[in-house]
């Protein structure tokens, strides 16, 4: 009974000690070595801690000197330990790649995308998370495939290269709001975090408000706060001011991250503003074909309009099919677009609603209210009807600007027009 005590007690003393002979006797050369994962974790916190990014060697280097390392030796063991490490467990060291000895091409240039670590990483965990995938694609279509360049969603298309470091690859399937691919180039942090807090006004991407904290400004307002235009749609109440929350900022830091800016040899960028020849067969070739019987700059204005985010692509789509799952219907072959202007003016002008017809199949669940484009000009309104009147294989004569205006002042401001109702302008 009694012997059993100290037994007791040397398994105690073992079980507290052993861990901490382990650390004592392993070598520095092993302590060094991290695995890319913890190595991972250590620029997630640098990058919250100092918002520094951490894309480059150097930036790894002022790192372990700031952390009061040995910046030289550290680059060291981490170009032998990466590889090693890489050798034994393929897939997530690789990504640690880029960082350690970010390769050129022979321009120079880098040959693969930025590695998006760190805080990055985490807002893509983010941005599969709240589902951004569901509705966004990350993929910059080549020419002849679609008008993507011709929206200014890229300067190239997008390359198996691009998604090298991805796992997994979010490019996506549907476009209910525009390609991302490139979305670092487009909008600034403060714009994408205004996007996400409080997508504009109409826009079809919901909301994501919990990302953010709403707080009354004590003091001077908070250098974190979201910057709004005077009475912007989303600004916070006088006296408030919107902060990202961490998760907000790291999905930021990964939207911004997204950019294919760079040539690579298999995709070159397109030449700007050449004019669209032959291989674009999508896009304005039949003004082309048959000799423009519209102004081409009338139909390039109605065609940018067309594609802001937010207006009529959004739902009628880039080929102009519509979304028959949602009851969007098609304008391509729609006798709505090619068929009397005075019916279509009014349409555009304060929407549709009910039961209707086009191109022999029925809609009617969801109505058309107009959003974005209430504030366009007649000049506007008249180019995005003559565009949709002449692609797609659509012809119809044009609407000018004074028919637009005319109309306008005769139906004043409405809600959506029925069937029934536009029966006399048919
Ligand atoms: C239900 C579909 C849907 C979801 C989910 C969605 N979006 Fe959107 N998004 C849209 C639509 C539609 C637009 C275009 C209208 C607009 O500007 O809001 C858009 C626009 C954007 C834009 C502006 C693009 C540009 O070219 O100006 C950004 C940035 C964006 N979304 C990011 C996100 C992120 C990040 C998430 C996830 C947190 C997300 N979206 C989730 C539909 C969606
Ligand atoms: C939010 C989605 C949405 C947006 C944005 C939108 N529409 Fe529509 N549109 C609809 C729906 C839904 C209908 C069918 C309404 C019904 O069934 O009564 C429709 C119907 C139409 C029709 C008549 C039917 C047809 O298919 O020809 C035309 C023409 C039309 N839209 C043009 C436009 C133009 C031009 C714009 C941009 C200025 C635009 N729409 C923006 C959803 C939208």
């Amino acid at each position: 009974m009694i012997s059993r005590f100290p037994i007791f007690f040397l398994l105690l003393f073992c079980s507290a000690v052993f861990p901490w002979l382990i650390l004592i006797f392993k070598s520095e050369k092993q302590l060094l070595t991290l695995s890319p994962a913890t190595l991972e974790q250590e620029e997630y916190l640098y990058e919250r801690n100092t918002g520094k990014s951490f894309d480059s060697p150097d930036d790894y280097a002022a790192y372990i000197s700031e952390t009061g390392g040995d910046a030289a030796k550290a680059l060291k063991v981490a170009d032998t330990a990466v590889p090693e490490w890489e050798a034994k467990n393929n897939t997530r060291a690789k990504a640690r790649q880029p960082l350690l000895k970010l390769k050129r091409n022979v321009d120079g240039e880098p040959a693969y995308p930025h590695y998006k670590g760190g805080a990055a990483a985490n807002g893509k965990a983010i941005y599969q998370a709240q589902g951004c995938f569901h509705c966004h694609t990350q993929q910059v279509r080549q020419k002849d495939f679609g008008f993507d360049i011709a929206r200014g969603w890229g300067q190239r298309r997008s390359v198996a290269r691009d998604y090298i470091y991805d796992s997994p690859v979010l490019i996506g399937r549907h476009r209910i709001g525009p390609d991302l691919a490139n979305i670092g180039t487009r909008l600034d942090p403060n714009d994408l975090h205004r996007h996400i807090y409080r997508p504009p006004h109409g826009s079809n991407m919901p909301a994501y408000p919990y990302l953010y904290k709403v707080q009354k400004i004590r003091g001077g307002s908070s250098k974190h706060a979201i910057a709004f235009k005077k009475d912007e749609y989303g600004a916070p109440e006088e006296g408030y001011e919107v902060v990202p929350k961490p998760a907000a900022n790291d999905l930021v830091k990964y939207l911004t991250g997204l950019r294919q800016d760079y040539e690579l040899p298999e995709a070159r960028f397109y030449p700007k503003d050449e004019p669209h020849h032959g291989d674009d067969h999508s896009d304005d070739s039949h003004v082309e074909d048959e000799g423009p019987k519209v102004d081409p700059k009338i139909l390039s204005k109605g065609k940018k309009l067309y594609n802001t985010a937010g207006a009529c692509v959004t739902c009628h789509q880039p080929n102009g099919q519509g979304l028959a799952a949602a009851h969007f219907p098609p304008l391509a072959g729609s006798e709505w677009v090619t068929g009397s202007e005075e019916v279509l003016t009014r349409v555009v002008l304060n929407g549709i609603a009910g039961p209707i017809k086009v191109a022999g199949k029925d809609y009617g669940l969801v109505p058309m209210v107009p959003t974005i484009w209430v504030g366009w000009s007649d000049d506007d309104i008249a180019a995005v009807l003559t565009y949709i009147r002449n692609e797609w294989g659509n012809e119809a004569a044009l609407v000018t600007p004074e028919t637009v205006g005319r109309i306008r002042s005769e139906v004043g401001t409405r809600g959506p027009w029925t069937d029934a109702e536009l029966e006399p302008y048919k």
